[in-house]
């Protein structure tokens, strides 16, 4: 074997390996838009209640106070998991109704407690954020963020 790099080796080398890590990144590439397309978005349950509650959710710029499957703002408490840590998954009408309360007893006027706006939404509205807050809670985001506090 020669000490020296050939000119012929250097470039199998570069081409090979370009080569090489090109095939690695597609394929990771494409393995990730399986994932999300088959496993981990429910676009069966994507209705158009979903739909219009995620525009609520962005209309209004939710997320400048709160976090969302931990992106945002930590000014307010993470909402991806809001659905579950209110019950909904054992009593989901019990989850929706407290939910509801919930947004019409804002702002609490409690002294030294962060306050959240009133929005003055509709009932059809609050089903529809309601409707998003379950359906984000149900995205299988392999346990992120790690802890309830986003
Ligand atoms: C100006 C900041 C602000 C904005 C904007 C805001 N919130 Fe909040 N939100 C808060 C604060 C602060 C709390 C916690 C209040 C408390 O615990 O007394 C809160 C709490 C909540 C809770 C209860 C969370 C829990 O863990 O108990 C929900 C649900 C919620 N917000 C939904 C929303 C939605 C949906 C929007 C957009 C339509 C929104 N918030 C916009 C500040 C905000």
């Amino acid at each position: 074997m020669s000490e020296r790099l050939t000119k012929s080796a250097a470039r199998n080398i570069f081409y090979g390996g370009t080569i090489f890590f090109l095939v690695v990144f597609l394929g990771l590439t494409l393995q990730s838009h399986h994932y999300i397309v088959n496993d981990s978005t429910d676009e069966a349950g994507l209705t158009p209640s979903v739909i219009a509650g995620k525009k609520i959710w962005e209309r209004e710029s939710c997320i400048n106070c709160h976090t969302i499957l931990g992106e945002g703002a930590y000014f307010a408490p993470e909402l991806g998991n809001v659905w579950v840590r209110y019950g909904g998954k054992d009593d989901p009408e019990g989850a929706r109704d407290i939910l509801k309360a919930w947004f019409n007893a804002q702002p609490t006027g409690i002294e030294g407690r962060r306050q959240m706006p009133q929005f003055h939404f509709s009932d059809q509205e609050l089903d529809e954020i309601i409707d998003f807050l379950k359906w984000t809670s149900e995205i299988n985001t392999q346990n992120w963020p790690p802890t309830d506090a986003g």
